[in-house]
């Protein structure tokens, strides 16, 4: 039988470590981050154009950054509502990812992404996709952890914080819904995890 080495993760992994008094409330400002990346042959699908797995793996990598600064510690992705392209983007576009932050409930913030492609070229610039992507704030445990609040400086922040709230109640009570039906179906596996 194979040995199996036992790792110590606090060893290997920086994000075990976060700043214990982050409490302090942030602008949104503080951790909004755009990327910008041109898109290459080795993004692209066996049609010749961007892979759009390609392009959510930069939206959550460029998202859980935004986390990570706003709380100082690990940030997860939990969900991401839905992801609509509305315009290809191709081999050689410069691809634009603006996220920040949009909500933030006790543990949990919503973080909205706009991204968009410019040919590069020309500098036409089409607006490719939006997404909303919930990340969960963790302890060293993999606990969630409270989060430091947002401020919101511009009347567009404001409106963007209520309207995510109104999302995150939705989730909540989808979530809820599904727990609820599961429990229906299977009361006695429930009950037992
Ligand atoms: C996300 C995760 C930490 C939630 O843990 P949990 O014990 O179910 O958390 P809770 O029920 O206490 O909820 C914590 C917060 O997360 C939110 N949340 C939990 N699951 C969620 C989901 N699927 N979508 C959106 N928000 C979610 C809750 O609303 C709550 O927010 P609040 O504290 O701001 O009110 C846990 O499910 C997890 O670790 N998932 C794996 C994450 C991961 O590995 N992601 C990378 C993909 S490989």
């Amino acid at each position: 039988m194979k040995a199996v080495k036992i790792i110590d993760r606090k060893q290997v992994r920086p994000t075990d470590a976060y700043i214990e008094d982050n409490m302090e409330p942030k602008t949104i400002a503080f951790s909004t981050i755009t990327v910008v990346q041109q898109m290459m042959d080795v993004d692209a699908n066996i049609a010749g154009n961007v892979h759009g797995g390609s392009i959510m793996k930069l939206v959550d990598n460029t998202a859980c950054m935004v986390g990570m600064r706003h709380t100082g510690g690990n940030a997860v992705t939990a969900s991401l509502d839905r992801l609509d392209f509305h315009s290809p983007v191709y081999v050689g576009d410069i691809l634009r990812i603006k996220t920040s932050v949009n909500y933030v409930g006790s543990t949990s913030m919503e973080i909205g992404a706009r991204i968009e492609a410019e040919a590069v070229l020309t500098g036409e610039v089409r607006h490719t996709a939006s997404a909303y992507l919930t990340f969960v704030s963790l302890d060293p445990e993999g606990k969630p952890r409270p989060i430091p609040q947002v401020i919101c400086e511009t009347d567009r922040e404001r409106e963007r914080f209520a309207a995510a709230l109104k999302r995150k109640e939705k989730r909540s009570e989808a979530r809820q819904e599904l727990k609820d039906r599961a429990e229906a179906k299977h009361p006695q596996t429930e009950k037992s995890a």
